[in-house]
C-alpha cells in the first residue's frame, strides 16, 4: 500500500505544474496578505485537502460569526474539527496551550498520533490585541520546534506581520514555509526570500501568490468542490479510508 503523505497541492506554477507542500518536511505554513487578498478562501481550499486525507483540525477564528470568516468558509469540514472553533481571545489562548499540551503528551507516549493541524485565522490581530501574547507566541514557537515529529502542524493566517513581529519574531523565523498573497512590501519582506519578490507581492491579483520564490496560481474552492469535500470527510470518518489529494482535486475539476 502506498504510504500516505498528507501533502498539499498549493496551486500550480507558470508551467501548470503542481506546487506541493510536503507534510514530512514542514512544521508550519504561514499565509500572509492584505485585507481581501484571499487568505481565508485559499486557506479553506488547503484545509479541505487535508481534511479529505483524514487530517483533523483545531480551529481558532476571532471573526467566526462573520459570513466571510474561515469558520464559515470551512462549514463543509466541521466534522474534521476536534474541538469547537475558538472565537474570543481568551479561548484562543487556551487552544494555544491545549495544542502545546497535546504535543507534550504525544512526545511522552506512543498513543494516537493522528495528523492534526492547528489553524488560526486573523492571527496577527490576535497578537496585536490580546493580552499575554508573548507567552502565547513562545508556546507556539515551542510547538513548531518540537512537535512536527508527532504529527502536529501549525497554519497561521494574518495581515500585519510587520507590526506583530515585535512579539513573534522568533516564531516567524521558525515557520518553515509561507504563501505570500497581495501584501505590502514590508509585510511580504518578512517572509519572501528575495527583495524583488517582496516588491512584486504588492501587485499580485487575487488567485496568485508566491511560495518560496515561485509565483503560484491558486484555484478557487467552488461550491461543487465543497460538496465533494464534505462527502469525502464524512467517508473518512465512517470507513477510515484515506483519500488522495489527486482524486479530490480531479473531482473538483482542477
Ligand atoms: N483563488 C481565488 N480565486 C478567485 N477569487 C478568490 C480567490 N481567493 C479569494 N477570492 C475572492 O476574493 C475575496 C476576498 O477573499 P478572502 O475573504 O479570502 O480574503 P482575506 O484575505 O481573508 O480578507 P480579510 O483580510 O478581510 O479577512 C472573496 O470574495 C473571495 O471569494
Ligand atoms: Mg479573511
Amino acid at each position: 500500500m502506498q504510504k500516505h503523505t498528507y501533502n498539499l497541492i498549493l496551486g500550480v506554477n507558470q508551467d501548470s505544474e503542481p506546487i506541493i507542500w510536503h507534510w514530512d518536511n514542514e512544521n508550519a505554513l504561514a499565509i500572509i496578505g492584505k485585507g481581501g487578498s484571499g487568505k481565508t478562501t485559499n486557506s479553506a481550499y488547503w484545509l479541505s485537502q487535508w481534511a479529505c486525507q483524514g487530517v483533523r483540525l483545531l480551529m481558532a477564528d476571532p471573526h467566526m460569526n462573520n459570513r466571510q470568516s474561515l469558520y464559515v468558509a470551512t462549514e463543509h469540514l466541521h466534522d474534521a474539527l476536534v474541538e469547537p472553533c475558538a472565537c474570543d481571545y481568551g479561548d484562543i489562548t487556551r487552544y494555544i496551550e491545549l495544542f502545546h499540551q497535546i504535543g507534550y503528551e504525544r512526545l511522552n507516549n506512543t498513543g494516537d498520533h493522528y495528523p492534526l493541524v492547528f489553524v488560526i485565522d486573523e492571527f496577527t490581530s490576535y497578537l496585536l490585541n490580546s493580552s499575554d501574547t508573548k507567552a502565547s507566541a513562545l508556546k507556539l514557537l515551542d510547538s513548531v520546534n518540537q512537535y512536527r515529529k508527532v504529527g502536529l502542524r501549525l497554519m497561521l493566517i494574518g495581515q500585519s506581520w510587520g507590526q506583530a513581529i515585535r512579539v513573534a519574531s522568533q516564531l516567524r523565523d521558525s515557520i518553515s514555509s509561507a504563501v505570500v498573497l497581495k501584501s505590502s512590501k514590508n509585510d511580504a519582506a518578512k517572509f519572501c526570500a528575495f527583495d524583488t519578490t517582496a516588491k512584486e507581492a504588492n501587485l499580485l491579483p487575487i488567485g496568485r501568490g508566491f511560495y518560496q520564490d515561485e509565483m503560484i496560481w491558486i484555484p478557487k474552492l467552488t461550491g461543487t468542490g465543497k460538496l465533494v469535500a464534505q462527502k469525502r470527510v464524512k467517508a473518512f470518518m465512517k470507513t477510515d479510508t484515506l483519500h488522495r489529494n489527486e482524486i479530490y482535486l480531479h473531482d473538483m475539476g482542477t
